[in-house]
């Protein structure tokens, strides 16, 4: 499965359950989806996009925070302003880990 995740895991641990309850709070769910392309890439392309990289979460969470297009289209994503750092942490790290479910 996806080696990287445990890695992430271990580095910043976040429980699956936190970050999925972010995404749905926050209406992420309406756009994306954990494994099908919807009007956003798929959760788990995104986890699969940055595997690897020790700068993703950096980006995706300044990604979720400001918005922004042209890494997988011309569809922008919004950007969410209000919401708080911990949340856009846990949402981010959730889904670089490829957004289990549990
Ligand atoms: C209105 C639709 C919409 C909503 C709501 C939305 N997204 Fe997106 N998201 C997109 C689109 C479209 C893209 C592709 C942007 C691009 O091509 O740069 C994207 C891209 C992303 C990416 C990958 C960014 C990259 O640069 O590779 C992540 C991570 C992400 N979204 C997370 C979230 C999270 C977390 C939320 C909820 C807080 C959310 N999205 C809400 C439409 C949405």
């Amino acid at each position: 499965m996806l080696m990287g995740a445990s890695a992430w895991a271990a580095d910043q641990p976040v429980s699956a359950a936190d970050g999925m309850a972010v995404a749905r709070r926050n209406a992420c769910m309406g756009c994306h989806a954990v494994d099908r392309k919807l009007v956003g890439p798929s959760f788990q392309q995104v986890a699969e996009k940055y595997k690897g990289d020790p700068k993703a979460s950096e980006r995706l969470a300044l990604k979720v925070r400001n918005g922004g297009s042209g890494v997988w289209g011309m569809i922008p994503m919004p950007s969410h302003p209000a919401m708080n750092n911990g949340d856009i942490q846990a949402v981010v790290n959730w889904v670089l880990a490829g957004a289990p479910s549990k």
